[in-house]
């Protein structure tokens, strides 16, 4: 099987793709993500894989600091409290802490996911919180199979939650989570994922 490196990955087909929905509002981040997104003054909050950032422009304003940050440069315009950054989220990481970062519908196409996952959580400010959806069928062994269960028990020694039946990944406080995996590569051919769209998946050798 030839696993595909990031450079690979940000320019195939499946991730570089016209069809996903990159226009979600803010209505449909509160239901994808399970959570209400309040904004107290002073707040900031980093979306990865922001799509067109429609979700952040209807939560912006003066007072709080809302980053959206895709490879794609495709963003509604920027306004008060409301920055995008083209970049692959694999490697940006914000200058100060932040108290929401989200990731709706994107970690289907990134490489390491579990390395995202553990640096998202490095970037909370105190009290803060990190949600995602994240299928664990999307992370295989060097034979292809699913981790299942063992993957969901070492996110949840390391502080994160996972709901199996909304497919999401969260995790509340301060942390530094080291999730016992070596990173492989990433398989762009895996085909649709529950959501319906061709997804990623991404090869680790458990350490
Ligand atoms: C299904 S769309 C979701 C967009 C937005 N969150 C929404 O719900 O409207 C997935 C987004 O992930 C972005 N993406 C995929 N891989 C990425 C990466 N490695 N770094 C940054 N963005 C990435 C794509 O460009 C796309 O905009």
């Amino acid at each position: 099987m030839r696993l595909a490196d990031d450079e690979t990955l940000w320019s195939s087909s499946v991730v570089a793709n016209r069809d996903m929905n990159r226009e979600r509002g803010l209505a449909s981040y509160r239901r994808e993500l399970g959570i209400d997104v309040a904004l107290p003054p002073g707040a900031r909050w980093v979306d990865l894989c922001c799509g067109s950032g429609k979700a952040l422009a209807e939560a912006a304003r003066d007072g709080v600091v809302i980053t959206g940050v895709d490879l794609v440069d495709h963003h509604v315009p920027a306004r008060a409290g409301l920055d995008f950054v083209v970049a692959p989220v694999d490697r940006w990481e914000p200058e100060q802490p932040v108290d929401l970062v989200t990731c709706v519908h994107g970690l289907h196409y990134v490489g390491d996911k579990l390395g995202l996952l553990e640096r998202a959580v490095s970037w909370l400010a105190p009290g803060g919180r990190f949600v995602a959806n994240f299928d664990v069928a999307s992370v295989r062994r060097a034979d292809g199979a699913p981790f299942g269960r063992v993957l969901t028990k070492a996110l949840r020694d390391n502080g994160f939650r996972y709901d199996n039946r909304r497919r999401l990944v969260s995790f509340e406080g301060q942390g530094t989570p080291r999730l016992p995996f070596d990173y492989l590569g990433a398989d762009d051919r895996a085909g649709p994922n529950y959501t319906g769209q061709p997804a990623v998946h991404s090869w680790y050798e458990p350490l």
